[in-house]
């Protein structure tokens, strides 16, 4: 599954993404600036914070509560479009997929 990494100034990364794999893990593997994971995955410090487009957050699927509580933890301002990319899992109907990296507060 391919799925594309935008950093805030617009340059783009493409990474090749194992099944099964988190799009955090897909970053940190193929050192995608700006996606630490500092938890593991655990969804417990939002440095994998992404931003999606409305038609991909369809495609993910809606955030579980964990994710939610995590989201407005740290932001003050949740969009919609806020997602954590460890707890995106990726799946081959992802292909495609354009997570925006967002700078962590
Ligand atoms: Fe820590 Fe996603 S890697 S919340």
């Amino acid at each position: 599954t391919t799925i594309v990494f935008i950093q805030p100034d617009g340059t783009r990364r493409e990474v090749d993404a194992k099944a099964g794999e988190s799009g955090m893990q897909a970053a940190v593997r193929a050192g995608v600036d700006g996606i630490v994971g500092e938890c593991g995955g655990a969804c417990m410090c939002a440095t994998c914070h992404v931003q999606v487009s409305e038609a991909d957050d369809a495609r993910i699927g809606p955030r579980e509560a964990i994710e939610e509580e995590m989201l407005e933890s740290v932001l003050d301002d949740v969009s919609p479009a806020s997602r954590l990319s460890c707890q995106i899992k990726l799946r081959p109907d992802l292909e495609g997929l354009v997570l925006n990296v967002v700078e962590v507060v």
